[in-house]
């Protein structure tokens, strides 16, 4: 049996990983940085399934790496997944031990005699005193362990010899949204880092991974925060790097591909990587002559079509006939790939009066309306995938395609 490279519920190999060069370029030029003792970190956001925790695996990988073409990066890396309910304190703790699986045991041993208690058999341990200090005081207190954590090791880690020397520390931490006490977070990292930039230390960068609701509660604890942190909002894919990792997973399958159907049914995934994992297992799982072409995608679709609309999407778009307003906006929505203003969606459904149905749609949890611009976009990329499927036939007979040129396949591609 051939083998199937695709699947939605693992993380992709770096091997596999296709586009997001902008991003990745973006965050690896401040590494760079980084490197020279510039701290800089990032609040990478996004909905469930966009590619969060892929990025920050193909990040990793960079910075532990040293290619020269890469910005010849050599972090110590630690990455860490919040749990439900757990503090930040548990968090950090747990990614400090995570360093210490690639630190040398002379420099624990240096460490273990300047940090007393703090590291104990090779372990490190924070946030242990006595009750009677108020949280304030803890706080501070947990703030002044983790900073005189930090600088000893990145002091150490940087003046080792030659190959074994590291240019700093990248603590990931993802599911932020996870974390119980996250409005403490940001005034924690950002007094870390701006004190370990005094002392020259400035070797530090924290990748912290979540949806945006985690990102707002971040910032609202301390919206200076900013200055320290740049926000990165993961979108969808545009269709060129959509096709890429279909591309790159059919190669290691081995099979070979009818061009003219990718180029047709790409459409359908809506550029969400999830959907694109899902659709390229079903079409590997479909074929049987080594050579993807329209009936797989028409088999893959169907089978993945009404899995989806069992789901939850029914009380928000009629699947099974009519089609009335609401239908023809979500389906202009849907095949857009990006958020429309109201003009927009008029223009495209030709619907005059499209403000008589925003209110109901938005109830259902169909769209999200932004408030700062007021645009319109699909709740979830999931649903997306589900009207894409049910009218891919109609977009091949020419529906939408005037929106569709416009909007997707020029790669206009909407940027946070
Ligand atoms: N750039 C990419 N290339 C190939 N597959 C990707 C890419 N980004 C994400 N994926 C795949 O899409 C699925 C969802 O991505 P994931 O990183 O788990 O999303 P998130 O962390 O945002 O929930 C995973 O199977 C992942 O391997
Ligand atoms: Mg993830």
């Amino acid at each position: 049996m051939k083998s199937n490279p695709f699947n939605p519920n693992s993380v992709v190999s770096t091997n596999l990983f296709a586009g997001r060069k902008d991003y990745v370029l973006r965050i690896v030029r401040k590494l760079e940085q980084v490197k020279k003792g510039m701290p800089s970190s990032f609040f990478l956001f996004g909905e469930r399934g966009i590619g969060k925790t892929a990025l920050a695996k193909l990040l990793i990988y960079i910075a532990e790496t040293n290619d020269a073409q890469l910005g010849g990066l050599n972090f110590l890396v630690s990455y860490y997944s919040a749990d439900k309910g757990q503090s930040i304190n548990t968090v950090l703790q747990s990614s400090l031990n995570e360093l210490t699986d690639n630190i040398s045991s002379p420099v624990l041993e240096k460490l273990g005699k300047r940090l007393g208690s703090l590291l104990k058999n090779g372990k490190f341990s924070i946030g242990a005193f006595s009750f009677d200090l108020k949280s304030e005081e803890k706080t501070i207190a947990v703030r002044d362990q983790l900073i005189s954590i930090l600088s000893n090791l990145i002091e150490e880690i940087k003046s080792e010899e030659n190959d074994k020397k590291k240019d700093g520390i990248i603590v990931v931490i993802d599911e932020m949204q996870n974390i119980d006490d996250i409005e403490a977070c940001a005034q924690l990292f950002r007094g870390i880092i701006t004190t370990l930039d005094v002392k020259n230390l400035g070797n530090i960068s924290f990748l912290l991974i979540g949806y945006e609701s985690a990102l707002d509660d971040f910032f609202k604890g301390d919206p200076s925060a900013r200055r320290q942190f740049d926000s990165v909002g993961l979108g969808v894919m545009p269709i060129e790097e959509s096709k890429e990792v279909l591309t790159k997973g059919f190669n290691e399958a081995k099979v070979k591909w009818d061009q003219a159907s990718l180029d047709k049914y790409i459409l359908t995934t809506g550029g969400y990587p999830h959907s694109i994992q899902l659709l390229g297992h079903n079409l590997i799982e479909f074929d049987i002559d080594d050579f993807i072409n329209d009936i797989d995608w028409e088999n893959a679709i169907k089978h993945t079509a009404t899995e989806l609309q069992k789901k939850d999407f029914a009380e928000m778009y009629n699947f099974s006939g009519k089609i009335s307003g609401r239908e023809k906006i979500l389906d202009v929505l849907a095949a857009a790939w990006q958020p429309l203003s109201r003009q927009e969606i008029s223009k495209y459904t030709e619907i005059k009066n499209v403000y008589q149905y925003l209110p109901d749609l938005e109830k259902r949890g169909a769209i999200k309306i932004n408030q700062e611009n007021g645009t319109i976009v699909l709740h979830s990329n999931l649903f997306r995938m589900a009207i894409l499927m049910r009218i891919i036939d109609k977009i091949k007979d020419g529906y939408l395609n005037a929106l569709i040129k416009e909007k997707v396949e020029n790669g206009k591609e909407e940027k946070t």
